[in-house]
């Protein structure tokens, strides 16, 4: 990459909000982009989310294990890295190297399908995942199983702010295809999560500057030239009115 793309992609993926992930490589980042930026979106997890060193985490569809290694590194816990469709030889290869190869456990594994023991974890957290298997209703129950009591639950991921009703606006509705029909918002994932009394919600909300987040990551993608342009478009003509990144934290009762 030439020394002035690595200069702007640094400049374009540094934020004063999230300085503990402006610390890694940016091109290490950007290697494998999925969804929107993983290590702001668990920055952003960890500014209402508590974990202490030595707790065992689940990092569910963990895509590239960016946000494993974050979590290992930052936090002192100890990280099994699941993804159903990124090999888990790649993920170890680039755990490898960071120096927690033995605190971050890549791992093929199916959310809906989870082969762990019962109550082994601390905590699981899931960055642009969730929505991808946890609309599904009794799928809460089934991750819970591997969650100890009290246990926490974190989850970022895109969705709407509110509910658009019936007539979606131009934007959205040209691209309403099965992959955004999971987009939703806070109300209706504390709504979903409640109805179960199997947990109690502390937080259900827009992350503050989530749309422009998501926005300047695919801009910064995009010097690499692995940005996605229906989506930058699709947030442009939005202006942060629906678009955004939903945060979730409960704790299993
Ligand atoms: C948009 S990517 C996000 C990846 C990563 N967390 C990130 O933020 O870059 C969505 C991920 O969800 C994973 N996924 C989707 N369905 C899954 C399932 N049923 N079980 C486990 N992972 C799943 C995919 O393998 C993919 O890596």
């Amino acid at each position: 990459m030439p020394p002035s793309t690595q200069h702007d992609l640094r400049a374009a993926l540094t934020r004063e909000r999230y300085p503990r992930s402006s610390g890694y490589d940016p091109e290490w980042i950007v290697e494998r982009p999925m969804g929107p930026h993983p290590l702001w979106c668990i920055e952003s997890l960890m500014e209402v989310l508590t974990l202490e060193p030595g707790m065992r985490v689940l990092d569910l569809g963990c895509g590239a294990a960016v946000s494993s290694v974050f979590l290992a590194r930052e936090y002192g816990v100890e990280v099994w890295a699941a993804d159903l469709w990124t090999d888990p030889t790649d993920n170890w290869e680039r755990i490898r190297t960071w120096d927690v190869a033995n605190r971050v456990h890549p791992i093929r594994a199916d959310a809906r399908e989870l082969p762990f023991a019962r109550g082994f974890f601390d905590a699981v957290i899931s960055i642009g995942s969730y929505h991808y298997f946890g609309t599904e209703s009794r799928y809460l129950a089934h991750l819970l199983e591997f969650l100890k009591p009290h246990g926490s639950v974190g989850v970022v991921m895109p969705g709407l702010d509110h509910d658009p009703g019936p007539t979606l606006p131009p934007y959205l509705a040209e691209r309403w295809t099965p992959d955004l029909f999971t987009w939703l918002s806070p109300d209706w994932w504390r709504n979903h999560w409640e109805r179960t009394e199997l947990v109690d919600v502390a937080i259900a909300e827009m992350i503050p500057g989530g749309w422009d987040d998501w926005l300047q990551w695919l801009k910064a993608c995009d010097l690499i030239d692995r940005g996605y342009a229906p989506d930058a478009n699709m947030l442009e003509a939005d202006r942060g009115e629906l678009l955004g990144l939903v945060r979730l934290v409960a704790r299993r009762r």
